[in-house]
């Protein structure tokens, strides 16, 4: 057993970290019944924040010679003895915000125990399952991210809006909103890319009337060091939370679901003030929206006009920004009536001032400003008096119409603090329900809370914001993707399907008639555009891989959902008006394909496939797509499927004879002996070739042969174990090798030779992005591959490096823990490890379907639930409830041997034939499943 005075160093020990990284914090600590494992968890904010477990070495005397992190395995049945080390250890947030190392605790603690402290250190650093709160910590109780101090590396955004108003806000209240369409329908201001950084946002100033002193609660714009700070970023919400002298403020954010009119969508600013001093207090409050001109690009580049052409005025408290010349107002407002106002930002600054320290605040008093051109803002002033314990709720409103007569009786109605409850209420339930439809609980609680929270959220972002809107993304260039919504479709049908379906026919209202598709679209407007391939108008004007992922979103639609009415739902081309059958699309787009072929009999390339930078072609049209060829035969055996399922045995075998074809072309043409190529340039070189300077090995034509089904299973594994070997980091696979440009002679040399060859690619450094980075998208579809395959503990480790929730260097990384970023930069780059465009990439849905459908193996096909799992070896089971064409499967899977060979499936206690589980007669709404796994 324990003994006491080992004990007493691990208390010692955890009384030092315990006040280092936490605020406020339950530690227990506990040893197994038989005395071999010592546990320790740290409760905030109601949950656990994290935990480790470490098995305890002894020599024969029965000292404790090594600490070593526990194996996963056991851990659910184990017996666990718990007692309270320390309880609510509180400590002052300037602790708290200081930067603390390792080396710092471990100065801290007795020279004779330092040993054996750095192993356990060493031990919560690397092993421990739940992030450790140096920024922020994922709240199992709540499922929200909490950001513990306010200077995080870079903004950590969410979300609000449920994609038709909306925006997002940071961790420090920064951030900007607008209705549906960024460029065309902006509401406020943000500054990108701009120092300081994160600015404008939803701002709020308090000053106390007997000091003058000033602060802002969010932190940002003021920046005054807080006493206590928490940020909670929730599905479709963010609270942000402090403590300055003794005033507790808290802003909630959020965009309510059903607004009173739709014509008239709002935000919700829910501030509430609690005096927790001992003597009354007198406040002043100010807000600070900075009003965007509703066309973005304008407001940004023609400011000879724009600036000329607004103007405000304020009626019953509500402050309007509109122009003269059409009835589009921004509007804001609040449940208290203010005491003052300004719209002119100019004169709330007051000259050479600056967000921090604007005039109006400082000064004391409001201006009464109202702009009759120039730069809008919204501005309310609150006085607000606060005896000792006394607190006071003050509902801001922030909203968008073209129908001003609306105003009124919106603002009225959130100006009832009934009505804004139960929004936010309504909210909630929006996303329980929609996070309600899958819900796992395996032995890995980092992956539980990703796909029960945050990666589920993050694949809802995607649906509604695509590529168009986030700390990376300006909301002015690039609209909706077409390739980008088609994926992101993937990882919220089950959730969601009248939603996709509604997507899917925006999206094929984007095709040709001869097949292509617009590659990417402003929501609002339905201007769509081919991008990036505009801007070289020699090179194709088409993308390979487009249209095809139409096609595969829509099989996956189907299959999801049993839905074939929809493949007979008429819709026009763009070229086309009175359109034709979803179907008939189909079959255009597979035939663009298979018309656009090249040399070798593999699809052309266009001006890009999937990787957007991968440009072979100059003007000739010969450049070929190996892995465009993979996706083909992957959709070819969707679209077999689909017509089995449809009864039409003709359809099925002639796609299954195309799929044929193009696997034997591949197979004939690509194969490079270890791995497969990547492309062919339009000079007929073999791109992703052994024995080639730059770019020999490529990622995603390893990954794909076996998403592919290239009919031979002996190539595909080894071609995906190719990739491990040669493209493999802790933090996941690169993209591709060498990056183009590792081997330069030095700093001022340009290789045109490669930017011509390779296009796009050329242009990042060696190891960042398409450039040979770790492509987060593209390694979900290893993870894949490696299930597919049968290799469970491949499939895992990648999972494992690549889970952001994973991390623990959080100022190498910088982006959001809580979701994933599109790329991290690789060992070939100086800043190995940074992750950066969060939020916002495929990744996010792949890595959904990577999980829930090819490790933990719940597949949704025509006939059923199909059950394979892919675990790893010292997983004893997991459990997985799962809405399925309107039925919840509550799937209990057990590992009984070795291996992950389905043993027995029980469906409501009656054994089942095959791995299939069959839909329940009509009525029945809840089925059990009871799964052993193993040899
Ligand atoms: C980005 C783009 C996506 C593209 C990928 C690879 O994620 O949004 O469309 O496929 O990069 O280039």
């Amino acid at each position: 057993m324990w003994r006491p005075d080992e004990q007493a160093k691990v208390k010692a020990f955890l009384r030092l970290v315990a006040r280092e990284l936490a605020d406020e914090a339950v530690a227990f600590a506990g040893v197994d019944d038989r005395g071999e494992f010592v546990r320790v968890e740290f409760y905030k904010g109601g949950g656990l924040a994290w935990a480790v477990e470490a098995r305890l070495i002894r020599d024969e005397s029965g000292n404790i010679v090594e600490v070593e992190p526990r194996e996963r395995a056991g851990v659910v049945e184990n017996q666990w003895k718990f007692e309270v080390l320390n309880s609510h250890f509180y400590n002052s947030p300037s602790a708290v915000a200081k930067r603390l190392t390792g080396l710092e605790v471990l100065s801290r603690l007795p020279e004779r125990e330092v040993e054996w402290a750095r192993r356990v250190f060493n031990m919560f650093f690397s092993e421990c399952p739940l992030t450790l709160q140096l920024y922020g910590f994922f709240d199992r109780g709540t499922g929200e991210y909490v950001i513990t101090r306010p200077d995080t590396p870079s903004p950590w955004i969410n979300y609000i809006g449920q994609g038709g108003y909306g925006g997002f806000v940071s961790n420090t209240g920064g951030g900007y909103s607008f209705d549906r369409d960024a460029r065309s329908r902006r509401v406020t201001r943000y500054r990108y890319n701009s120092v300081p950084d994160d600015q404008p946002g939803h701002y709020i100033y308090l000053r106390d009337e007997d000091t003058g002193e000033f602060w802002s609660p969010t932190w940002q714009p003021v920046k005054r060091e807080l006493d206590w700070y928490e940020c909670r970023h929730g599905p479709g919400y963010t609270r942000i939370s402090s403590l300055y002298k003794g005033v507790r403020s808290s802003i909630l954010y959020f965009a309510p679901p059903n607004p009173p009119h739709p014509d008239c969508p709002v935000e919700l600013h829910v501030l509430e003030l609690r005096n927790e001093s001992d003597r009354p207090r007198r406040l002043k409050v100010w807000t600070y929206e900075e009003l965007s001109y509703w066309d973005a690009t304008a407001d940004q580049t023609n400011l000879d006009w724009a600036q000329q052409i607004v103007f405000s005025y304020v009626k019953d408290g509500i402050i309007v920004a509109g122009v003269h010349f059409r009835p589009t107002r921004t509007f804001f407002a609040s449940s208290e009536p203010p005491d003052g106002y300004d719209t002119d930002r100019e004169t709330f600054i007051g000259p050479g001032g600056d967000l921090s320290k604007p005039q109006v605040v400082v000064v004391g008093s409001p201006a009464f400003s109202l702009a009759s051109r120039g730069n809008n803002i919204a501005s309310l002033s609150h006085r607000v008096e606060l005896k000792p314990g006394e607190a006071k709720t003050i509902v801001y409103i922030l909203g968008i119409t073209d129908r001003p007569e609306l105003i009124p009786e919106t603002v009225n109605y959130y100006r009832s603090l009934e009505n804004v409850w139960r929004s936010f209420e309504d909210l909630k339930k929006d996303w329980s329900q929609f996070l309600g439809k899958l819900r796992v609980e395996t032995p890995d609680e980092e992956l539980n809370a990703m796909i029960n929270y945050w990666n589920a959220v993050q694949c809802r972002a995607c649906l509604y914001w695509s590529r168009f809107v986030s700390y990376y993304y300006t909301g002015l260039a690039r609209g909706i993707g077409t390739r980008d919504t088609a994926q992101d479709t993937l990882g919220v049908v089950h959730a969601e399907p009248q939603q996709v379906r509604r997507v899917l026919r925006t999206l094929w209202g984007l095709q040709f008639k001869d097949g292509r598709t617009w590659h990417l679209v402003f929501p609002l407007t339905g201007e769509g555009s081919m991008g990036h391939a505009v801007e070289m108008p020699w090179r194709p004007q088409w993308f390979s891989d487009d249209h095809l992922w139409l096609v595969y979103a829509t099989c996956n639609y189907v299959k999801e959902t049993g839905d074939f009415s929809f493949l007979e739902e008429v819709v026009p081309y763009q070229d086309d008006k009175s359109g034709a059958s979803v179907w008939e699309h189909i079959l255009r787009a597979i035939d663009y394909t298979l018309r656009k072929r090249g040399p070798h009999g593999l699809p052309l390339i266009g001006f890009a496939d999937w990787d957007d930078t991968l440009n072979l072609d100059h003007g000739s049209e010969t450049a070929e797509s190996v892995w465009t060829g993979m996706l083909l035969c992957r959709v070819l055996l969707e679209l077999a499927e689909l017509c089995r399922a449809r009864g039409d045995a003709e359809g099925a075998e002639r796609f299954e004879k195309l799929h044929r074809e193009m696997a034997e072309v591949i197979n004939r043409v690509a194969w490079d002996g270890e791995w497969y190529l990547r492309a062919f340039d339009d000079k007929g070189r073999p791109v992703g070739a052994k024995g080639e300077k730059y770019h020999w090995v490529s990622l995603i034509t390893q990954a794909w042969a076996a998403i592919a089904e290239l009919d031979d299973p002996e190539r595909e594994k080894m071609a995906l174990l190719s990739a491990v070997k040669h493209l493999g980091t802790p933090l996941g696979l690169r993209l591709m090798r060498d990056p183009i440009n590792s081997k330069k002679s030095g700093p001022d040399e340009v290789d045109y030779e490669s930017l011509d060859r390779f296009g796009g690619t050329a242009t990042y450094p060696p190891g960042l992005k398409e450039n040979g980075g770790i492509f987060n998208h593209a390694n979900a579809w290893a993870i894949i591959a490696a299930a597919k395959l049968g290799l469970a503990e491949v499939a895992y480790r990648i999972y494992r490096q690549t889970l952001p929730l994973a991390r623990r260097d959080f100022d190498t990384m910088k982006a959001e823990p809580y979701v994933y970023s599109q790329n991290t930069a690789a060992p070939e780059h100086p800043m190995y490890g940074l992750s950066r465009n969060s939020w916002l990439t495929g990744t996010a849905s792949w890595m959904y379907v990577a999980v829930t459908q090819w490790i933990l193996g719940v597949r949704p096909c025509y006939k059923g639930l199909k059950i394979a799992p892919c675990i790893p070896e010292d997983w004893s089971g997991f459990r997985m409830t799962r809405v399925f064409r309107g039925v919840t499967y509550h799937i209990d899977v057990k590992r009984v041997g070795r291996g992950n060979k389905v043993r027995s499936i029980r469906v409501e206690g009656r054994a089942i034939e095959g791995d299939i589980v069959p839909l329940p007669p009509e009525g029945v709404t809840s089925v059990r499943v009871e799964v052993e796994l193993g040899e």
